[in-house]
């Protein structure tokens, strides 16, 4: 299995992403941080804690930044609902966050691993960016990062910023001129594979795990009639399945201020940077493969 940290913002679909980086035989989660996004940083780390309690996993949750590194906090309520997770009722006895912060427990886990080990964000990238900075001894032992975020097509917050990136711009930018391979897993692809209505349909029929998801996604706020994007779980089924994507090697940076702010500006063309490359971006994806792999997942986490 591959070893992976998951840092996230649950909220719906990061709860999805969640519940499948515990149970997936092929993933051995070491740690949970939290950060702020689509809620504050309190209810990303109670929605964490959920998750690991509804599982009955002890993989260890630590809470992380509450606000992004430069710009105020705005939160996606309006997507997530105001608890983040709502609509389902989990049990309340809930285990507690490690005493230490995000980057510390982050620090402590990669240092201690015998292999580099995978990161992957799905929330503002703002405890990446923190530990980079704070604690540089980490890189060469990341293996890489595969992260949900960006869009090298039209933004979902402006017409030229997605989320995660618009979020904290200032993160993202320290995050793509760390060194460290990184994957983007964005808008292009996400938007792509969304969960048909006749996935939603089975979602209930299929176990506990398959009812509370579905319970989930009957409040978002994302998607439409033709379906509903589960952005952050992209990145686990590229870990598993990159032969489901098309990408492309290029250089990524981000816009930290005007009306782009919080783009992902790819150098498609290799003629800004002379052909050099920070990142793999995923341009797209096999929509029914993902459909499938996902309730294949679900149904065997039963
Ligand atoms: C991203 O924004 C968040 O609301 C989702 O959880 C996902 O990580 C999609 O743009
Ligand atoms: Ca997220």
């Amino acid at each position: 299995p591959t070893k992976i940290i998951l840092d996230s913002d649950p909220g719906i679909d990061d709860a999805a992403a969640i519940t499948i980086a515990i149970n997936h035989p092929d993933f051995d989660l070491q740690l949970i941080t939290t950060v702020a996004g689509n809620v504050t940083v309190d209810k990303t780390t109670i929605n964490a804690l959920k998750l690991t309690r509804f599982f009955n996993s002890d993989v260890p949750v630590a809470e992380g930044a509450p606000q992004p590194l430069l710009k105020p906090f705005e939160d996606a309520v309006r997507i997530h609902g105001v608890s983040g997770m709502p609509g389902y009722d989990f049990p309340t006895d809930l285990a507690d966050p490690l005493p230490e912060t995000a980057v510390e427990a982050l620090r402590d886990r990669i240092m201690a691993a015998e292999e580099p080990i995978t990161l992957v964000p799905t929330g503002a990238y703002t405890n990446i960016a923190l530990l980079f900075k704070t604690y540089p001894e980490v890189l060469p032992h990341i293996k890489e990062i595969v992260a949900m975020g960006g869009a090298l097509g039209k933004g979902n917050m402006t017409s030229a910023a997605e989320f995660n990136v618009f979020t904290d711009p200032h993160a993202a930018e320290i995050m793509y001129q760390s060194g460290v391979p990184i994957t983007m897993v964005g808008l292009d692809v996400t938007m792509k594979a969304l969960l048909t209505p006749a996935t939603m349909q089975k979602l209930p029929t299929i176990g506990r795990t398959g009812e509370m998801l579905h319970a989930l996604f009957n409040h978002y706020g994302d998607g439409d009639q033709t379906g509903i994007p589960m952005h952050d779980v992209n990145t686990l089924f590229y870990l598993l399945h990159p032969e489901a994507f098309t990408t492309e090697k290029m250089w990524i940076d981000v816009q930290t201020d005007g009306p782009a702010n919080g783009e992902t500006v790819g150098d498609i063309r290799g003629a800004y940077h002379d052909g050099k490359t920070n990142a793999t971006v995923c341009v797209d994806i096999d929509a029914r493969a993902f459909n499938e792999w996902f309730l294949e997942t679900v149904e065997a986490i039963g």
